[in-house]
């Protein structure tokens, strides 16, 4: 059986003072539960945050990382640094950064690759946009992203990874997939996995579904056959509506 994962992504939000205050009520409200509750927070917020959440169930990430180990890249932050922090997971590929930073797959696959180095956890996103979906090519889409992200890696390395399936046109935008396509666009990518990895990789591989997931719909999402959680973005933002999200099986 696969652990649920919940991962909440903040974006660009939250002062560390708001982080704080967060991270002291999740705790609270999410400590009986069976789930793996991450939070994915802004640079700034990574030390606050990494420090309220000791000795609490709930683990942080980031939302991005380098791929060079250090040198000239002015504003850039590196796997190493991550690490020196505390963190345990990074978001990396999520579809905002290929749309607005430019992020290919290429990167993505360096990006991973970098992570993995130094100990960090990569939940790597994969998704297609609405004209990619209304021209049909959902599956061809998300297997060869799939493919590209995990070039190079080798079975152990998929053991550290999650995927995110996170349709583009769901993001924020109040649609969400129905739990029956959310779940055939992830049981296509865990096909991908095993053709690539073999079943067994494939059969514990966690893959979560993200766009607006909310309270409202978190279980009928989590409750299929292939949805091993989500990665929650705008829900995420309230520590209240998160921890009903996490807590969606009690
Ligand atoms: P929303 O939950 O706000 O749609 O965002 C999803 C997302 O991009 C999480 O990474």
């Amino acid at each position: 059986m696969r652990r649920k994962v919940i991962a909440g992504n903040w974006k660009m939000n939250m002062l560390p003072g708001d982080a704080i205050k967060y991270i002291e009520e999740l705790s609270g409200l999410v400590k009986d539960t069976e789930n793996e509750v991450i939070i994915c927070v802004p640079y700034t917020d990574l030390f606050y945050c990494i420090s309220y959440a000791q000795d609490t169930n709930i683990k942080i990430g980031a939302q991005n990382v380098h791929f060079e180990d250090k040198g000239a890249y002015t504003g850039e932050v590196s796997a190493e640094m991550l690490k020196s922090v505390g963190v345990e997971y990074v978001i990396i590929g999520h579809s905002e950064r290929r749309q607005y930073f430019c992020e290919t797959d290429e990167i993505v696959n360096k990006k991973i690759k970098a992570a993995l180095k130094n100990g960090l956890k990569p939940i790597v996103c994969v998704g297609e946009s609405l004209e990619q979906r209304e021209a049909g090519q959902t599956e061809n889409i998300i297997r060869s992203q799939t493919k590209n992200a995990f070039e190079g890696l080798t079975d152990d390395d998929l053991k550290s990874i999650i995927i995110a399936y996170e349709p583009i046109w769901a993001i924020g935008t109040g649609k969400t997939a129905t739990s029956e396509d959310a779940n055939n666009s992830i049981k296509a990518i865990r096909d991908e996995v095993s053709v690539l990895y073999g079943k067994e990789v494939s059969d514990n591989i966690i893959i979560q579904y993200g766009g607006s997931v909310k309270s409202g719909n978190a279980k009928e999402l989590f409750n299929t056959s292939d949805i091993d959680g989500g990665l929650v973005g705008g829900a995420s933002l309230v520590a209240e509506e998160f921890s009903k999200i996490v807590n969606y099986d009690k």
